[in-house]
């Protein structure tokens, strides 16, 4: 049986004011009562019951009541007491499995709206991963987001897989159609991913064995979690694996990482006609908001804050929330 990963321990940083250090983007519920957290324990729920989180120790209450919501009781967790980035939260929830186990990685923050399409992506990856590729999910682009992977395919092949690149270079790969946004849903063989940790960066598995060595009930202790070198698993293995394969998926999806891909997300799931929209405004109070004579702004208001940014410089909202790095 496939067990899936869930990676919570993301902030989601530029989603403040929304998202908070107490309860991070993946778990507000925005989508009639539910989270993208649960919505992903839902999709995933047809192809397992075997799940394991990997998330920081003051939200695990959150994803438990979730899975006690379901009655799921085939979930375990391993506790991150600092963050470091996806190639150790990835390494470390491996290092408990066996080597032929195969997994199926996803982020737990993200909307898909097709959930058939996400399905048979899965079932074909788990195909290939079978065969010891490593296998990641993409889709279609729509727009030169900066904030993603971008894979150059023919078929299931990855030519080349580029990490967050530059908008100019982004505009390029949307420009030439050879492109998919990496989805960052992967699955693979444990042995597998671990050989190409070990070839590519040898320093991120040496340090997550050693601190998982030190676990006490499945909780890392600080101390070892700091000595690995903090990396996203897209830098550390998708850009350099020559193992890397591509199942592209005709879904709706997004991130939702920013108010931008919100924005865009919406504006896909209205038709045209409906979208008479030239700003984007979330308001979580009562309180009415008007504007006038201006467009593309992103209006964001809150109990106790106030976010006012243009569209398409929402990534700096990111910047925001390291400033004030307060748990508001
Ligand atoms: N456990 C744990 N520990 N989870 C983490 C950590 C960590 O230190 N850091 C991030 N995560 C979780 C986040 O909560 C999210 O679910 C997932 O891992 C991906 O991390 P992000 O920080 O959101 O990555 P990203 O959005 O910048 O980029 C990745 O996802 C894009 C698609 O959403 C990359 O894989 C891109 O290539 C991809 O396009
Ligand atoms: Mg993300």
């Amino acid at each position: 049986e496939i067990i899936n990963i869930l990676l919570s321990g993301g902030i989601g940083s530029r989603l403040w004011p929304l998202s908070r250090k107490s309860c991070p983007k993946q778990y507000l519920t925005l989508f009639e009562g539910k989270s993208l957290f649960e919505l992903t324990v839902e999709r995933n729920q047809a192809l397992t019951n075997r799940t394991l989180v990997v998330g920081n120790q003051s939200t695990k209450h959150l994803s438990k009541q979730i899975f006690d919501s379901k009655g799921m009781d085939q979930v375990s967790f391993v506790t991150e007491t600092e963050p470091r980035n996806t190639a150790a939260a990835i390494c470390l929830a491996c290092l408990g499995l066996n080597p032929t186990d195969i997994v199926l990685v996803c982020p737990s923050d993200h909307m898909i709206g097709d959930e058939k399409a996400y399905l048979q992506a899965v079932s074909k990856a788990y195909q290939l991963a079978c065969k010891g590729f490593i296998v990641t999910i993409g889709v279609q682009p729509n727009y030169p987001e900066t904030g993603y992977g971008y894979i150059q395919y023919k078929g299931n092949d990855v030519l080349s897989f580029r990490e967050k690149p530059t908008l100019e270079t982004a505009s390029h790969f949307i420009e030439s159609g050879d492109y998919l946004w990496n989805a960052g849903i992967f699955c693979f063989q444990v042995g597998v991913f671990l050989s190409e940790l070990e070839t590519y960066e040898p320093e991120i598995l040496h340090a997550s064995k050693e601190a998982w060595n030190k676990q006490i009930d499945h909780i890392i202790p600080a101390a070892y979690m700091k000595q690995i070198p903090s990396k996203s698993v897209d830098y550390a293995v998708m850009e350099k694996s020559r193992r890397l394969q591509v199942v592209a998926a005709e879904m709706a999806w997004s991130d939702l990482g920013s108010f931008d891909a919100m924005w865009d997300y919406q504006d896909r799931m209205v038709s045209k006609d409906e979208v008479a929209n030239s700003n984007f405004v979330i308001s979580q109070t009562k309180k009415h908001v008007e504007i006038i004579g201006v467009d593309n702004l992103i209006v964001v208001e809150t109990e106790d804050t106030i976010l006012v940014v243009p569209r398409y410089q929402s990534q700096a909202v990111k910047e925001v929330y390291e400033r004030l790095a307060i748990e508001k």
